[in-house]
């Protein structure tokens, strides 16, 4: 069992799970997806996706005779031998993970079937589970199973594209035969398979959406040395990208991460590091940094307009990044509220973002498109860089804003063609 053709089990079908279960079958194998949701996985069998994400329905649709949906872990169980858990693992009040939908897999272990399973951790969890969860399985004796960590690098947005095409690939393992059996999976990808322990293979995941989240605050940071003393944060950011020990990617100044990884990773290992004892004093600025930037474009507009009270700000996107619909830890959400405390109007337009969006920002006038956002308004801000936001309908834009100012959160616009339309532009650190 278990080779590549034979069905595998995928455990919580939110984002994370859908995608690669559905590109494992891409890869030629059946998959069994399970979820608690009974009524997600009632759509999930008509054909409805419950997520945005580029490329994904398709991908459902081409590999429909390979995906089974269900509510049932014995499903599961009874057909798989290799049974990914990808439940979330949501920050609690302290900052720590919260594992109680896999602690809720682990309990059901001892009423499902009986035969040989390999549980592949597929959810981040904090540096140190796996190995309890070993432990807890050898010293229960609960039938006989395997445990394997196997941490997630996907970005929402270009998921499909990372797991097909993935940098590397880690897998830990006490048990190596099992550990290979799930490297099998991947060896198609033809990509560099990472053999650890389970705790470093935890440890990998935590630090390096620390590390690229490290590099966001510090881009941002210079990004605001750079608004004090003139330079262009976006030419400083290039000449750095050069150097290939820094590299070009994750430079991109702007209003701080969001996200449902980012903001939870970085305080779980913060939390994780604090919980033995050492205080990881970068990581605490990385986040206070971070929590600065998303109010930024408050003294930016105040700089410009006076007071804000009764003034009307759009917000032209409102997702935490482009081509998602995911609002989670999204900067738009503390702009929005922030706006809004301090006596503002707030109007927003977000390409596929709008339907969540009535939850996520109360308060907040959400628009069809962008005219209707900008309508009567003091100010326009970029909140994300959507592709459409390229080509802005600036002259209709002028005749219907009060003001003709434009921050531009993401410095994803072009200064030269907005101040030849009229406009007073603004970037960060630009
Ligand atoms: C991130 C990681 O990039 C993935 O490798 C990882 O698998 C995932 O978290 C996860 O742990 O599940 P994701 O949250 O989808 O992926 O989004 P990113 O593309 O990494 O962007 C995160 C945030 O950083 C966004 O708000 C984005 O706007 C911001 N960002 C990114 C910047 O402000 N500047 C940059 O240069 C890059």
């Amino acid at each position: 069992m278990g080779s590549e053709k034979e069905k595998i089990g995928m455990i919580g079908i939110g984002y994370v799970g859908l995608v690669t279960a559905t590109c494992l079958a891409e890869l030629g194998n059946r998959v069994v997806c399970m979820d608690i949701d009974a009524v997600k996985i009632e759509s999930l069998k008509n054909g409805e996706i419950p997520i945005f994400e580029p490329g994904l329905a398709e991908l459902i649709e081409k590999n429909r005779e390979r995906l089974d949906f269900t509510a049932a872990l014995e499903d599961v169980f009874k057909q798989c031998e290799i049974v990914f858990i990808a439940v979330d693992t949501p920050p609690t009040f302290t900052g720590d993970a919260d594992l109680s939908r896999v602690f809720a897999v682990m309990s059901s272990l001892p009423g499902m079937p009986d035969g040989h399973h390999i549980l592949v951790m597929k959810s981040t969890v904090p540096v140190g589970t796996g190995g309890k969860i070993s432990g807890e399985l050898n010293r229960q004796k609960i039938g006989s199973i395997d445990y394997v960590s196997n941490p997630e690098f996907l970005r929402e947005g270009s998921a499909i594209g990372d797991f097909l095409n993935p940098d590397r690939i880690v897998i830990g393992s006490q048990a190596p035969e099992a550990g290979e059996k799930v490297a099998r999976l991947y060896r198609k990808l033809d990509k560099p398979i990472l053999m650890t322990g389970l705790a470093t293979a935890e440890m990998i995941k935590y630090a390096s959406n620390a590390f690229l989240a490290t590099k966001i605050s510090f881009i941002n940071e210079i990004a605001n040395v750079c608004d004090e003393i003139g330079a262009d944060v976006s030419v400083v950011a290039e000449g750095m990208g050069y150097d290939q020990r820094i590299g070009d990617s994750f430079l991109n100044a702007g209003i701080g991460f969001g996200g449902s990884c980012f903001p939870k990773d970085v305080t779980a290992l913060k939390q994780i590091a604090g919980n033995s004892g050492y205080h990881f004093q970068l990581l605490t600025a990385v986040i206070e940094v971070n929590e600065l930037q998303k109010r930024r474009v408050v003294n930016k507009l105040k700089k410009h307009l006076g007071t804000l009270t009764d003034k009307t700000i759009a917000l032209l996107g409102l997702a935490f990044k482009p081509n998602t619909n995911d609002l989670r830890e999204a900067s738009s959400i503390v702009l929005a509220s922030r706006l809004l405390g301090d006596g503002a109007y707030v109007k927003a337009y977000d390409p596929v973002a709008i339907p969540d969006a009535a939850r996520a920002v109360r308060g907040v006038l959400l628009c069809d498109d962008v005219l209707s956002a900008v309508d009567g308004s003091d100010a326009a801000v970029l909140v994300t860089e959507w592709d459409e936001f390229a080509e802005l309908p600036l002259a209709e834009m002028k005749q219907r804003m009060r003001h003709p100012l434009i921050i531009d959160g993401r410095n994803f616009l072009d200064p030269d063609k907005i101040r030849a339309a009229g406009f007073t532009y603004e970037g960060i650190g630009r």
